[in-house]
């Protein structure tokens, strides 16, 4: 069955206190409307709608970013969860399929709760409702269910006292046929306590129609949404959590869990070893055996077998580490390669530049990429060493082993297996230390 998702994301999030919209708030620094759909594209849907509104504009950008497949629809003024379902009706007039509808401010669905509800229309339901059964209901909508089929779903600020004993709760996801359920929002009016346009009614509608309606339950946390500050910190450490346990599952030491942090795409292959303090961005690789030390900061790059990253590395996007490659305390690297077994030790720049296999870059070496305008690339040959102190003025390129003398400034090529110096000789004046002290020492007896 062809499937379609509709993303609810119009709403302003007032308790965020933000001018941007509240589902553009990132957690492990992707917005959590990204999060919010995760688990429904992998149910790979055939077309996937997101309902706008607050910030209209700066939601369609981070769509253009991280689901370009998405299309989106505007609800200029909120008028409730069906009115903004409603926006993609002729977004899907020619869609003949399930329609799942989300909420982007509630990122912990998983997909296999989709799933269930996928199989519950299968089944035989025509609406399927994801509930569950919350520590303190009082704010949620409650499922009224007769004879174990659900009925209706009534808010809680329209509810009687003996309904708000109910304690199974709408989670707000939805599973629909598309004709079925933009027929049934037709129907829908707004004559409750808020004035809205309640989503929720259609189960209501859908029974008056002769239609089946059924619960689907999930956990709790799964719930999850998204109005403060607080509930978005709250959100990371659930995700962080799960990433830590996850990592761990497949292999990763983790020394001290509870200090590393994830991205949604970081990828850690068996018996790689991360110490504490360390942060992952996105598009993060770490093949087998590899080790990150403490307070290492890395983000777009690739980590080869076997290699030792840190402590207090910076790996920037771009960087592809080569397997058994070193790259120790306070390195930053930006679009740079280390091939095998390379070693750049201590306090360096490499930034747009290949370091060759074997090469060893001195302390305090820096690729002097950035000439105000443009950049440059520097290139290392294999087994070449790199004095301490040395600027590598880019363009420029250091042949297969050749040595750069220590504090040098090169800024020509270098052959392979040449030396090159590149500073000023030195001068030794015999006593001068001596002649220059007493000067000194009379001067200020005067
Ligand atoms: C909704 C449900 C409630 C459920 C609860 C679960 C309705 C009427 N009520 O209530 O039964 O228990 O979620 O959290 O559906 N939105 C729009 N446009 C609108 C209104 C809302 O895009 O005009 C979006 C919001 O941005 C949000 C989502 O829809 O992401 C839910 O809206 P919200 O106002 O939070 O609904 P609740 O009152 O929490
Ligand atoms: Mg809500």
């Amino acid at each position: 069955m062809p499937l379609a998702i509709v993303v609810l994301a119009a709403g302003r999030g007032t308790r965020m206190v933000s001018s941007k919209p509240k589902v553009l708030h990132p957690i492990a620094g992707l917005p959590m409307l990204f999060h919010a759909m995760r688990p429904a594209s992998e149910l790979h849907p055939d077309r996937c709608a997101v309902v706008a509104g607050f910030g209209a504009e700066q939601v369609s950008q981070a769509l253009g970013k991280h689901a370009p497949h998405a299309e989106i629809a505007v609800q200029k003024e909120q008028l409730g969860t069906a009115h903004a379902v409603d926006q993609a009706r002729g977004m899907l007039a020619d869609f003949d399929g399930d329609v799942i509808v989300l909420f982007g401010d509630t990122p912990f669905i998983r997909t296999e709760t989709l799933q269930a509800m996928l199989e519950a229309r299968r089944a035989g339901a025509d609406v399927v409702v994801l509930g569950f059964e919350p520590a303190d209901p009082a704010r949620y909508g409650r499922l009224v269910l007769a004879d174990g089929r659900l009925q209706r779903i009534v808010e809680a600020k329209d509810a009687s006292p003996q309904e708000l004993q109910i304690g199974l709760c709408n989670s707000g996801v939805i599973c629909c046929g598309r004709k079925n359920l933009f027929d049934l929002i037709s129907r829908i009016g707004c004559g409750n306590a808020a004035q809205e346009y309640y989503l929720t009614e259609i189960v209501e509608k859908a029974n008056d129609a002769g239609l089946a309606c059924s619960v689907v339950t999930c956990g709790e946390e799964e719930t999850l949404g998204i109005n403060s500050r607080s509930e978005l910190a709250r959100a990371e450490a659930i995700f962080q959590n799960r990433a830590r346990q996850a990592a761990m599952a497949g292999g990763v030491t983790l020394v001290a869990p509870e200090t590393v942090f994830f991205a949604p795409d970081t990828r850690l292959d068996r018996d790689v070893l991360v110490e504490p303090h360390v942060v992952f961005g996105p598009g993060v690789q770490i093949g087998e055996g590899a080790v990150v030390r403490a307070f290492s900061h890395l983000e777009g790059c690739q980590v080869g077998r076997a290699a030792v990253i840190g402590p207090y590395a910076r790996l920037r996007p771009g960087s592809c580490i080569g397997e058994g490659a070193k790259v120790g305390n306070f390195v930053e690297t930006k679009n740079a390669t280390l091939e095998a077994g390379a070693k750049a030790n201590h306090l360096s720049y490499l930034g747009d530049a290949r370091i060759g296999a074997a090469a060893n870059i001195g302390a305090g070496t820096i690729t002097c990429n950035y000439d105000g305008v443009m950049k440059h690339r520097t290139e290392v040959g294999a087994g070449a060493f790199i004095g301490s102190n040395s600027a590598l003025v880019a363009p420029v390129s250091v042949g297969a082993g050749a040595i750069v003398a220590a504090g040098s400034v090169i800024t020509r090529e270098v052959s392979a297996d040449a030396l090159a110096l590149g500073r000023a000789e030195q001068d030794n004046k015999d006593g001068a230390a001596e002649r220059l002290r007493q000067r000194v020492r009379k001067t200020a007896a005067e």
